[in-house]
């Protein structure tokens, strides 16, 4: 049996007990930092009105795939299936969190709520792409979505919030690239441009791209490769954002208008394409150099068809998720260190083995208070003091015959190496004293 995990997954383990991080542990994989996360974005968003929902990790494919949409390459070639004995063969590991929140939205009556209803999550998503840095098959999302309301006001807010979330990170050289892809007639407008500006070029297009023309023209902007690229260059294609109708450029210059107004900065992308089909209008990535130019951070925009295609009433909404696992990445690039689970405030150990019932004790006292680690077996004072570090305690305490008789225990600062003797019954208050 291989002792390994999938490829394209990774453990998200504890923080080094020594101090010293092993090659495993590196910052991309620690748990601690992941929480860091999701806890900074559940006191953003929270304070901005969100609430907390979650959702399962799978599906029904048929949702996955009328959500997300049949021509993208997340339900061509990315979907992970699920199979259980005897079931119908139509379940999917969710690949993002938009389509499973608005069926939530849907089914379970939200739409009673107070309007504009702010939800966000955490958790898993699952996409069968290739792996490099940064592409995962299993990553994580912090998923913030506002449903049931169309003004452009709602899609200003969400780009601060989710620059805010960053911000507050420490990230400084993540920027907003903002565009809008329309209303489903200006983007039928401009597949129709794309197909003839790209049909007498057909040959010189990629496989990928040669299917794309036909399904959805304006993924091939997207494309990566050279070719395409040279190709765009080449003729000269007018961007997205040269054939929006009055409604969707009026929304647009709303949107710019809030965030000029309130110092969010953006740079305006006339050619922003998202890999999703469910987006109208407003559409924009979070991008950072640390993760590289063809891959963002963050990625959001409007979908106000997506309830109806679902199968629900046509609702406005827009909402926005960035990757857990490339924000750290990006962190990482700027030199910023997320904060390591402290180690326990006291730890504590008895000299014989008839006190080690005593020394567990006393830890369970003070967890009334602060964190408390004891050792199951009796130690020789030099390895409690050790023990102690290794767990990277503030006060070590240990408990010979003397103190057992005494009801006291022997304390150790570990940084500066005072000691005191100091009574069992005084001890949780001593602790709470600024040292
Ligand atoms: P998305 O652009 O597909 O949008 O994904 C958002 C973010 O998830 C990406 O910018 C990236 O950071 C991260 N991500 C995506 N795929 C991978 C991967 N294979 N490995 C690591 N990270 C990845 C959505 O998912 C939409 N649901 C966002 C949204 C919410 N739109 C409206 N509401």
């Amino acid at each position: 049996m291989a002792l390994q995990r999938p490829k394209g997954t990774q453990d998200h383990l504890p923080d080094g007990s020594s101090g010293s991080h092993s090659k495993a542990a590196r910052s991309d994989t620690r748990a601690e930092a992941f929480a860091h996360v999701t806890e900074t974005a559940r006191r953003i968003l929270t304070r901005g009105g969100a609430r907390l929902i979650q959702t399962p990790i799978f599906e029904e494919a048929d949702l996955v795939r009328r959500g997300v949409g049949g021509s993208t390459d997340i339900v061509r070639k990315e979907m992970f299936t699920v199979h259980y004995f005897g079931d119908h063969g139509g379940f999917i590991l969710r690949p993002e969190g938009t389509a499973g929140i608005v069926r939530a939205y849907l089914e379970n009556g939200l739409k009673q709520w107070p309007s504009p209803l702010k939800l966000w999550t955490h958790g898993p998503m699952f996409r069968a792409e290739n792996v490099q840095k940064g592409r995962l098959r299993q990553f994580h999302q912090v998923d913030y979505e506002v449903i049931g309301v169309a003004d452009a006001l709602i899609d200003a807010e969400a780009i601060a919030l989710m620059v805010e979330v960053v911000q507050t990170l420490g990230l400084k050289g993540a920027r907003v690239k903002l565009g809008s892809i329309g209303d489903p007639a200006d983007r039928e407008t401009y597949n129709g441009y794309l197909r003839e500006t790209f049909t007498p070029h057909f040959e010189r297009l990629s496989d990928d791209s040669k299917d794309r023309l036909e399904r959805n023209p304006m993924r091939i902007l997207d494309s990566k490769s050279q070719t395409d690229q040279a190709l765009i260059a080449e003729l000269g294609v007018r961007p997205m954002l040269d054939f929006l109708g009055e409604a969707a450029a009026g929304h647009f210059t709303q949107v710019r208008g809030y965030l000029d107004a309130w110092g969010v900065g953006y740079d305006l992308d006339p050619s922003i394409v998202r890999g999703l089909d469910y987006y109208r209008r407003t559409a924009w990535e979070l991008h950072h150099e640390g993760v590289g130019a063809k891959s963002a951070l963050g990625g959001g925009g409007r979908y106000d068809g997506l309830s109806a295609e679902l199968g629900g009433p046509e609702i406005p909404a827009v909402g926005w998720a960035f990757g857990i696992e490339r924000l750290l990445i990006a962190l990482d690039a700027e030199g910023i260190e997320l904060p390591q689970q402290a180690g326990p405030l006291l730890f504590i150990a008895a000299l014989d083995p008839e006190h080690t019932g005593l020394a567990a004790q006393i830890a369970l006292q003070v967890r009334a208070v602060a964190s408390a680690e004891f050792a199951y077996r009796a130690l020789k004072p030099g390895n409690v003091f050790k023990e102690a570090e290794r767990r990277r305690a503030t006060y070590a305490a240990l408990i010979g015959s003397e103190e057992a008789a005494s009801g006291s225990v022997t304390l150790k600062h570990l940084q500066n190496g005072t000691q005191h003797h100091v009574n069992v019954n005084d001890l949780n208050a001593f602790l709470l004293e600024p040292s």
